[in-house]
């Protein structure tokens, strides 16, 4: 039998007709118009969030207000906020939402409206001390050996045998020490600052006797490392890297540091490295430096000390006089904290 010779049937050319949806579909699929972030009115505004601290935020404002570049700069006030509401502002900075979850919801809403947030609200909500570890190590930033535990305790409602089969038990304590180099060790909240939860190890007996406080916190263990310096750097806009002398024990900088010129620079390109990955405009990079080499120990501080009483003399005018470049440049510019982000894509769409 021949074969028969089928042929598709031409597919009729599909003809660009006009939406025949039904109201209610076209109503679905029409993108909702956001508001006007703000009008181009001058001055544009900077507005600033901040808990306790009493020295850096009216010196900042002083600053950016006193220069006169059609940028003001201000506390900011809030008190219960609408979905997609305009936020007249071009920038904010944010020192205390970490305390204030509140704000944090407010900054995100911000960020939608196309406002430039320092810091970057969602990357702080998700950043954590092991996450970060691993990134800068991709990046090739020497980081610490580090590991994260599972957690000791659980919320109410947790049944063990039935909610945490994922789990293996028991942990391998002896592999993971041995990964870290052994003892002595740190063991640390990996959401934690301001050195609280933060536990030097020199026993097995120690690290389970500091664990089994640890209650519902996330804690890792990590390499020590026996510094002969420790630098503590400055990250201003992703650019701008301030690198300082720190004393860990004293909680103080130095006015001057010691650096070689090569420690320097690398100490400048990690930061750099670290600011650029994680998209912090306001933070501090911290390195414990063995044999010349950095190590980066606390490296995400998004509400970073700027108090004079630590900073000194010199580096808190440093911090004053650069943030209020920093801000002032951002605020003219066009840069949006959603632009890292595909929501923040699809909410601009919707301004054209
Ligand atoms: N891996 C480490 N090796 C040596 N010292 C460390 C290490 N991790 C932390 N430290 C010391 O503990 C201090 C607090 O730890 P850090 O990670 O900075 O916690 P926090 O975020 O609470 O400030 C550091 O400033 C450093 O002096
Ligand atoms: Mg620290």
């Amino acid at each position: 039998m021949a074969a028969r010779k089928v042929t598709e049937p031409k597919k009729p050319a599909t003809k660009k007709t006009p939406n025949k949806k039904s109201a209610t579909q076209a109503q679905v699929a029409q993108p909702k118009t956001a508001p006007a972030i703000r009008k181009a009115t001058e001055p544009l505004k900077i507005g600033l969030f901040v808990g306790r601290e009493w020295s850096w935020p009216p010196a900042f404002l002083e600053e950016v207000n006193r220069r006169d570049e059609g940028v003001i700069a201000e506390y900011m006030k809030v008190g219960g906020s609408r979905m997609n509401e305009a936020v007249n502002y071009r920038v904010i900075v944010d020192r205390i939402s970490h305390e204030v979850p509140y704000y944090r919801s407010f900054l995100k809403n911000a960020a939608l409206q196309g406002v430039k947030v320092v810091n970057d609200p969602f990357m702080w909500t998700s950043d954590d001390k092991f996450f970060g570890a691993s990134v800068v190590d991709r990046l090739g930033v020497v980081s610490p050996k580090t590991v994260v535990l599972p957690n000791k305790d659980y919320v109410p409602g947790i049944v063990p045998t039935e909610s945490l089969r994922n789990l293996t038990y028991p942990i391998d304590w002896d592999g993971l020490v041995e990964y870290v180099g052994g003892f002595p060790l740190v063991l640390k909240d990996a959401h934690g600052g301001g050195w609280k939860e933060v536990y030097i190890c020199h026993s097995m007996e120690e690290l389970w006797h500091h664990y089994n406080h640890c209650g519902l916190l996330t804690m890792i263990i990590q390499e020590f490392i026996k510094w002969d310096n420790y630098a503590r750097c400055m990250c201003l806009g992703q650019e701008e890297i301030h690198v300082m002398k720190y004393d860990p024990s004293q909680r103080k900088y130095h006015a001057e540091h010691d650096f070689s010129p090569a420690l320097y620079d690398r100490l400048v390109k990690d930061s750099l490295t670290i600011v650029d990955a994680f998209g912090y405009d306001m933070n501090t990079a911290e390195f414990a430096i063995r044999d010349g080499i950095p190590y980066a120990i606390d490296f995400m501080n998004p509400a970073p000390d700027m108090d004079v009483n630590s900073l000194g003399k010199v580096h808190f005018d440093w911090m004053v006089a650069h943030m209020a470049d920093m801000t002032i440049k951002l605020a003219k510019s066009k840069k949006a904290t959603r632009d890292r982000y595909y929501w923040g894509k699809l909410a601009k769409e919707t301004e054209k």
